[in-house]
């Protein structure tokens, strides 16, 4: 059986790469790239964005559903997850544990404005973490860089910059990547804060949550398929310099058609 993955453009290839390393399944990639970013979208906006992509999951015979979008996650899953049919995993399933495993209490998260405002983050992190200090920063120029393939160089940090020193400033002792498309700048990110810092990158928690609830045990690989709402050849040759692997041809399925 299928597994969809979702994500507003490429943030979400990060979650994807961790999933392969742990599930052999054929995967569907969407990323509604139309519609990108989402961090400066409303709540109405991410919930249709997020109703056409299930739907366009389904349509491919997804079965089960990752939305490799903390802003999706924060912001349209606690409203409509339990009316979804299909299970579906969100960010915020591996966040907490992701964070409990770091150790650490005064956390800092970096994220999209959307998922700040939503404050979803801080109230996952403080219920699971009695005691923990979280501090939230939106980081709106990092999505926009890393679709841009900059991953690297001194746009990047100082832009980095820009969003780490707050944080750094009011002690943090773990940061974590609160954005799918920041696991891209993971690189960058560990040298600004320093080795004294833990960065936290909930992707492989959540591929692990996948793993835990994914029913078919070993199934058939096949092929994956990578489909974007607009661009798709950007995409390619975007994902490939930041994965550094080849993808397989991305299609582009327009927004608005049957299915989605
Ligand atoms: N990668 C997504 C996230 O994890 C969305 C980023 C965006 O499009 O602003 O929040």
């Amino acid at each position: 059986m299928t597994i969809g993955i979702y994500d507003s453009g490429l943030g979400g290839l990060s979650v994807w790469r961790e999933l392969c390393s742990r599930i052999r399944a054929p995967f569907v990639y969407f990323g509604d790239t139309a519609h990108l970013p989402y961090g400066d979208k409303s709540p109405d906006q991410l919930l249709e964005y997020f109703n056409g992509s299930l739907a366009f999951l389904q349509s491919r015979g997804c079965r089960t559903i990752v939305v490799a979008c903390n802003t999706t996650s924060s912001v349209v899953l606690p409203r409509l997850k339990h009316l979804v049919q299909l299970p579906v995993v969100g960010m915020l399933e591996g966040v907490s544990q992701a964070a409990a495993a770091a150790g650490k209490r005064r956390i800092g998260v970096l994220a999209t404005e959307a998922t700040v405002r939503s404050g979803v983050y801080a109230r996952t992190l403080e219920e699971a973490l009695p005691g923990a200090e979280v501090l939230m920063q939106s980081a709106p120029e990092l999505v926009p860089l890393v679709e841009a393939g900059e991953i690297a160089g001194p746009k990047v940090r100082a832009a980095l910059l820009r969003y780490l020193d707050p944080l750094l400033t009011q002690g943090i002792e773990a940061l974590l990547l609160g954005c799918t498309h920041y696991s891209f700048l993971a690189e960058p990110i560990g040298e600004l804060v320093g080795g004294e810092i833990s960065v936290i990158d909930p992707a492989p928690a959540v591929a692990s949550r996948v793993q835990e609830a994914w029913a078919d045990g070993e199934g058939g690989k096949g092929t994956d398929e990578f489909w974007v709402s607009a661009a798709p050849e950007r995409f390619r040759a975007t994902a490939e310099l930041i994965l550094g692997e080849k993808l397989p041809p991305v299609r582009l399925r327009p927004w608005g058609e049957e299915g989605s």
